[in-house]
């Protein structure tokens, strides 16, 4: 039996696609997902499921012990709008959950940890355009604090205790499975779906907001060829830059125009103005490109394309 997989967080945007795609390459017995609440009918049918609070240590160690799980991959987070409403609370989460799996691993229960960082550990004084590794780092959102700090964890349990942490800063996630909750990025899923129900949109963010994004399954293959690659190439342990392409809002629905020259957007921005102005336009991912072979392939037409076919059809399904 191949060491058993836990994803904690299993049930979001990202948890959901990623879960199938590890159950595909290790086996569907041997990828435990697990969250607050259950998921999708593909989800909790293709493998073991079990009910996780990601800041519950002993249930963490309980299933740990139970499936002996040597690979975390800690999805749970709250993201950054509705963090902002909640400081606290997403302090709470996105920290303990990160803390009690880096402890496990500290104590050799674990031999393997992937955690995600975002854009939003930059800040309004980060250059904007190509925004480098390193850089300037002052994030204005509790979110962002949260990710950064969670980077110098991961860097320090690395560095003091040869944990094997591995982490990407994903830019904003687009995809069709599962919505995402939260995110100041999640327009770019929003005006596919509104697109498709009802032909317009009301955008949060204004037409010229430039943001970097990323299609889900670039984003999933970069998670696994992150955690796969050997030891000796991932060079950087606090957390990798990490890019897809970057795009504005009237850009996406220029897109969208191509296949439906009757899409209608409006503009009317929110609090949400105010992160998404605090982050950076485009990001420099070179490091991730040279250190693990890191590479792109969907661009802004082709994922209007994936997403606009899909949505369509599971719309038409229901
Ligand atoms: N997509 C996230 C958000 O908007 C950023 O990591 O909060």
């Amino acid at each position: 039996m191949a060491d058993a997989v836990l994803v904690l967080g299993a049930c979001g945007q990202i948890g959901t696609e990623l879960t199938i795609r590890l159950r595909s390459i290790y086996g569907n017995a041997n990828v435990i997902a697990s969250d607050i609440k259950e998921g999708s009918k593909e989800l909790m049918e293709s493998g073991p499921f079990e009910i996780i609070d990601a800041t519950d240590a002993q249930k963490i160690h309980e299933i740990v012990r139970k499936y002996q799980v040597k690979k975390v991959y800690l999805l749970a987070a709250m993201l950054s709008a509705t963090a902002e409403k909640y400081p606290k609370k997403a302090w709470h989460l996105n920290m303990t959950s990160l803390s009690i799996v880096l402890d496990l691993a500290k104590e050799k229960v674990i031999d393997q940890i992937y955690w995600p960082s975002s854009i939003a550990v930059f800040g309004s004084t980060s250059p904007k355009v190509r925004t480098p590794q390193s850089t300037i780092l002052e994030p204005s959102t509790v979110y962002g604090i949260s990710k950064l700090s969670g980077e110098y964890w991961c860097n320090y349990f690395h560095i003091n205790y040869g944990v094997d942490v591995r982490s990407l800063r994903y830019p904003g996630i687009v995809s069709w499975k599962t919505q995402p909750g939260g995110g100041t990025t999640d327009y770019a899923v929003d005006i596919y779906l509104q697109a498709v129900k009802e032909g317009k949109y009301d955008c949060f963010l204004s037409e010229d907001t430039r943001l970097p994004m990323m299609y889900m399954d670039d984003a999933i293959d970069a998670t696994i060829q992150l955690m796969e690659a050997a030891a000796e190439k991932v060079k950087i342990r606090t957390s990798y830059n990490l890019s897809g392409f970057d795009c504005t809002p009237k850009e996406v629905a220029a897109s969208i125009k191509k296949h439906m020259p009757g899409f209608q957007i409006n503009y009317n921005p929110d609090f949400r103005q105010q992160i998404a102005d605090s982050w950076p336009n485009s990001i420099d991912d070179s490091f991730a490109r040279t250190h693990w072979n890191w590479n792109h392939s969907i661009d802004l037409d082709e994922m209007t394309n994936i997403m606009l076919t899909n949505i369509k059809e599971s719309v038409f399904q229901l």
